[in-house]
């Protein structure tokens, strides 16, 4: 089983806050989604690794009436996204891993949001990628968003992103959070990404988005 990174705690209590500090531009990103997945091939969608489920608020009510299928390992997120889409019969939200889902079940699209880089290059990210390619109908959307580039890449973007973050955010937490990521969290240059979806089963990712470090990508399933 591929490892999971357990959000709980403060850490999923203030989740939304954290997103809103330090992801400069994640709304406008988050905003895309309805438009990116008219690409989609069923109605059918399944939202990787969903979280508080900061995808699925931008699609519940959208005049496209999606069934829309959430799954998270780490049970304070999905618990959140369960309090915030009760009473939408159109969202079903599992704790688990993609690996626990139907394999006869496909869908038309699939998001993985801020989760590839908390996974090893060792067999682990391939691995998730490759159990979202067998549930997806062939040519369906997977779009990513994730930590991007090499080390050197990495750092210089880190500096633009200080550089956006708000006023009084105290400086040592800026250099704690900055730090974390240099050093942390296990993010691949582009060109093994790009190897990673085409050995997992899908065609060459496009890359339609960047804000700093963090990079978005629309990648067919062959
Ligand atoms: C940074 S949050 C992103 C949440 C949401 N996608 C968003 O953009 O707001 C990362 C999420 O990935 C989940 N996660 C960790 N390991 C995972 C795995 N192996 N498969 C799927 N999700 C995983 C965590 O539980 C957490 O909710």
């Amino acid at each position: 089983m591929s490892k999971v990174e357990l959000f709980e705690n403060e850490r999923a209590s203030g989740y939304d806050q954290f997103v809103e500090t330090w992801i400069p531009n994640y709304h406008a990103f988050l905003d895309q989604l309805p438009n990116l997945l008219r690409t989609a091939v069923s109605q059918d969608l399944l939202l990787v690794g969903c979280g508080t489920g900061n995808e699925i608020e931008r699609l519940v009510d959208q005049r496209q009436v999606w069934n829309i299928t959430g799954v998270d390992p780490s049970p304070e997120m999905i618990k959140q996204a369960e309090e915030k889409f009760e009473g939408y019969d159109n969202v079903m939200l599992i704790e688990g891993l993609v690996s626990d889902l139907d394999i006869k079940k496909h869908y038309g699209a699939a998001t993985l949001l801020l989760v590839l880089h908390f996974l090893e290059d060792n067999g682990d990210k391939v691995a998730l990628l490759q159990e979202i390619g067998k549930r997806l109908l062939s040519g369906a959307p997977l779009i990513l968003l994730d930590i991007t580039g090499n080390k050197e890449q990495v750092r210089e973007n880190l500096a633009i992103l200080r550089l956006l973050l708000h006023d009084g955010i105290a400086v040592e937490h800026v250099d704690q959070r900055l730090h974390r990521i240099a050093n942390e969290l296990l993010y691949v240059p582009e060109e093994r990404l790009i190897q990673l979806c085409e050995d997992a089963g899908f065609e060459r990712p496009v890359r339609f988005f960047q804000s700093t470090i963090y990079m978005g990508w629309m990648i067919r399933k062959k």
